[in-house]
């Protein structure tokens, strides 16, 4: 059985975002309708004793201390983390690792892609080579994932390929797809040693080939891309110019969206995480909100847990 935790339900610049003053952002500050949410991620366990976090959120500082599972219980230095996995570079999946500078050894997992972007980024050496060992995903293979001490955590994954995007701050407007590869965005199967990875995590999906859809069994769990709930939310709502397609996110509305695509894919959970502050859904009286549960969704929410077979 794995054990989930919903660290960060929120998509970059959280909820509330420090320069925003949406409809959530407000809610969320008054403390009347909504919670805040934090940025992007969730942890995985197989024992319930080493914790393995996917995507480390510029929030992680903050989501450490509010779940009880990953504080440190065994003498003054340590912590229940054992691994960090990235599902690509973004800032809100990536600005986490320097807030765990502090010698702990975890092992770091991630595309040959998104290896080298970190490579390539010398302030990522605060992550001292000795205890935190770089490992490369091997994508459309079911792998273990591993501690420091070379000891298998029991939690396995699949690693695959999704549409996505470049990060933003690697664009490069002047190349093709603004200089994005086939490892620039990987979704995750997630599940325990002897058993089928049953929890799918997408935060970041750009399209849906059918290719994707059909990893997903009867009973399996989804954690997928709740960015906004239409493409022209960011525009609409005042608060930037970008279509949903354009920052690599599809819509959860719409004949394309992602509620229209996932329609008759039976699951045991469909649930939205990374969830934009101009998303609809986080407000719980919207007949957005109303929309998504009518198809079979819910919304993630900081802190919220479940198990999976
Ligand atoms: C995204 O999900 O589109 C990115 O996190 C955007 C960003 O880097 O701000
Ligand atoms: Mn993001
Ligand atoms: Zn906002």
């Amino acid at each position: 059985m794995l054990r989930v935790i919903v660290l960060g339900a929120a998509a970059g610049g959280g909820l509330p975002q420090w320069n925003c003053a949406c409809t959530a952002c407000r809610a969320a500050r008054e403390g009347a309708q909504i919670t805040p949410q934090t940025q992007s991620s969730i942890a995985v366990s197989a024992d319930g004793v080493r914790w393995v976090v996917v995507n480390a959120s510029p929030d992680i500082r903050q989501q450490f201390s509010a779940t009880h599972v990953l504080h440190p219980i065994k003498g003054p230095r340590s912590s229940p983390l054992s691994s960090v996995l990235l599902t690509n570079a973004d800032v809100d999946h990536v600005a986490g690792l320097l807030s765990l500078r502090e010698g702990h050894p975890f092992t770091l997992y991630a595309t040959d892609r998104v290896l080298r972007v970190l490579q390539g980024n010398a302030i990522f050496n605060v992550l001292d080579r000795g205890s935190v060992e770089r490992l490369a995903l091997r994508l459309d293979q079911v792998q273990s994932v591993f501690d420091a001490q070379g000891c298998d955590t029991g939690v396995r994954i699949e690693p695959f390929a999704i549409p996505g995007k470049v990060a933003l701050w690697l664009e490069d407007p002047e190349a093709a797809g603004f200089g994005g590869g086939p490892e620039d965005t990987i979704g995750l199967a997630l599940g325990t040693t002897g058993s089928r990875c049953r929890l799918f995590y997408m935060p970041g999906c750009s399209a849906l080939p059918d290719a994707i859809k059909s990893r997903l069994a009867r009973g399996d769990s989804l954690l997928f891309d709740g960015t906004t709930f239409t493409e022209d939310e960011m525009i609409s709502s005042g608060a930037g110019s970008k279509t949903a397609s354009r920052m690599g996110h599809l819509p959860i509305s719409g004949a394309r969206g992602a509620v229209a695509q996932w329609e008759g894919v039976s699951l045991q959970r469909k649930l939205f995480i990374h969830m934009n502050n101009t998303n609809p859904v986080l407000l719980p009286d919207s007949k957005e909100r109303a929309f998504i549960r009518a198809a079979g969704w819910d919304t993630t929410y900081d802190g919220m847990e479940f198990c999976v077979e």
